[in-house]
């Protein structure tokens, strides 16, 4: 089993549009994955098409209630071998309530660990802060996926997540390793976003991904009707890029031809000079 999270305190940056769209590439691909909501404003959850506030259990009672285990949370999505364990708000409190557990950081290890057969993939959708819960993903992880949005503050932070990843490979997780930077919402048409783009490549070199995703409307669309872009519109470029990103992350080379790999007539895609 392979287990990544999708981590980067800084907010708005692509994490959750990112973990339900490579996990819905994965799974219709044949891997069977685990998409872990771990951000109590659950846009993971309601990405893949559950309502958080008619759930009666979330990964908050997994962590919480010794009771519990990840089964009886873990919910089908549309997905063909998709499943997620779904957040809540409760999820904000457990923070606090973790705080004098003995082992605290290690606890979604704990409550993991007797799902390992059962899917090829865990993806972890992490908060936008470096909370106890994100250092519970690092430590169980073996693999951090970073995207950072393309605009001029796209860096900031990077210091401060990656002296966090450093604390926790040195004190919990001594295997950890980034799986890669993803640059998400390019807009290539203007100068500063390409400057930031090379100006990422430039520093993380060979750790960025060469997939980049573009900004795609259709992506901002696609969790409204609690769908990954994939089924939301399959022939949209959002689709084609996180199929991409699928493609480096499963160590393929090339994606497989799709039929379609056009934006349908109407989209709005910024994507390169073409679109200017
Ligand atoms: N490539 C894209 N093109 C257009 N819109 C996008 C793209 N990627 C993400 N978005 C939109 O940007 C917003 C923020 O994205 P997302 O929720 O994935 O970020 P996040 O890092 O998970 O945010 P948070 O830190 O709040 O958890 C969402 O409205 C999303 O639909
Ligand atoms: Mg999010």
């Amino acid at each position: 089993m392979k287990t990544i999270a999708i981590a980067n305190q800084k907010g708005g940056c692509g994490k959750t549009t990112t973990a339900v769209n490579l996990s819905a590439c994965l799974a219709q691909r044949g891997c069977r994955v685990l998409l872990v909501d771990l951000d109590p404003q659950a846009h993971a959850t309601l990405g893949v098409g559950i309502d958080p506030y008619k759930l009666e259990e979330s990964v908050y009672d997994v962590l919480l209630k010794p009771d519990r285990s990840v089964q009886d949370i873990v919910r089908r999505t549309e997905v063909k071998n998709l499943w997620v364990a779904p957040s809540n708000i409760l999820l904000s409190g457990a923070d606090i309530e973790l705080v004098n557990r003995m082992g605290r950081e290690r606890v979604l290890e704990e409550v993991f660990s007797n799902v390992t057969t059962l899917y090829d993939y865990v993806i972890i959708d992490c908060a936008p802060s470096l909370s106890l819960l994100t250092v519970n993903a690092m430590n169980f992880v073996q693999e951090i996926l970073i995207p950072i949005q393309a605009h001029y503050y796209a860096m900031e932070g990077m210091k401060q997540l990656f002296s966090t990843i450093d604390e926790v490979k040195k004190r919990l997780n001594p295997d950890l390793k980034i799986l890669g930077i993803l640059l998400t919402m390019v807009d290539t048409r203007t100068n500063i976003c390409r400057e930031v783009v090379r100006g990422v490549r430039d520093y993380f070199q060979d750790k960025v991904f060469k997939t980049e995703i573009h900004i795609n409307v259709k992506l901002t669309e696609a969790p409204s009707a609690g769908k990954p872009i994939t089924v939301y519109d399959p022939c949209s470029v959002g689709a084609k890029e996180y199929e991409d990103l699928a493609s480096e992350v499963l160590g393929v080379e090339k994606e497989v031809p799709r039929e379609t790999t056009t934006a349908p007539q109407g989209e709005t895609v910024f994507h390169g000079e073409e679109a200017v």
